[in-house]
């Protein structure tokens, strides 16, 4: 062991260096960085096919793009008629924004495959979505015309999912390829 020299009190001086470390550390921009994650996320939504072949002058929205999208309109959907249920209109409205947003991404996949019945359930549940907002964004907000546009919303949903999608046998859900062209 070293013996103690009364030049060997480096404690005091230290404390002063951690101290700018955390602030360093607490100064992380963590909410750049969710930022920044969902950037990334949507642009890769917005990535062209790998095929340079398959590139039109226009990015490709593909069968797993629409997949990704479906899958985090669910909850955001579900999302809406949970806080409608429960009253929480500004959560509600949150929400139906979101899915609007992502649901309208999803229109390319259709019009580049000429579904014109596919286009037309997805802009039935847009409009649905986009009356919601107005119903939400009311002063006094009138719980049963939302939770009646809430169900029309899923019905919208439904008329296209029984066309185009299947269940893949592992308990989630597919395109059902025969249906397109
Ligand atoms: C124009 C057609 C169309 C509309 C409108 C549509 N979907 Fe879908 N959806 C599909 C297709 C096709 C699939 C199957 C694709 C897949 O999952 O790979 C699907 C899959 C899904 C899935 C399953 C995702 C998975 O694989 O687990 C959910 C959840 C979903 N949609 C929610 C919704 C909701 C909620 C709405 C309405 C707000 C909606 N969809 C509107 C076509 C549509």
């Amino acid at each position: 062991m070293q013996p103690r020299s009364p030049g060997a009190r480096v404690e005091p001086a230290r404390r002063p260096e951690t101290r700018r470390r955390r602030g360093l550390r607490r100064r992380l921009p963590r909410p750049a960085l969710a930022a920044a994650a969902s950037v990334l996320a949507a642009a890769a939504l917005l990535l062209p096919a790998s095929s340079p072949a398959q590139q039109g002058p226009y990015p490709i929205f593909t069968e797993a793009h629409l997949d990704a999208t479906m899958t985090t309109l669910g909850p955001n959907v579900a999302g809406v008629r949970a806080a409608l249920a429960d009253g929480d209109y500004s959560t509600a409205k949150e929400r139906a924004i979101r899915s609007r947003e992502q649901l309208a991404t999803t229109i390319t996949f259709w019009r580049d495959r000429d579904r014109d019945d596919a286009v037309g359930w997805l802009r039935t549940a847009l409009n649905r979505l986009d009356a919601l907002d107005t119903v939400l964004s009311a002063e006094s907000v009138d719980a049963a015309a939302a939770g009646a546009i809430g169900a029309d919303i899923t019905e919208a949903c439904n008329a296209c999912h029984a066309v185009y999608r299947e269940d893949d046998g592992d308990g989630g859900f597919r395109m059902r390829t025969s249906a397109l062209p």
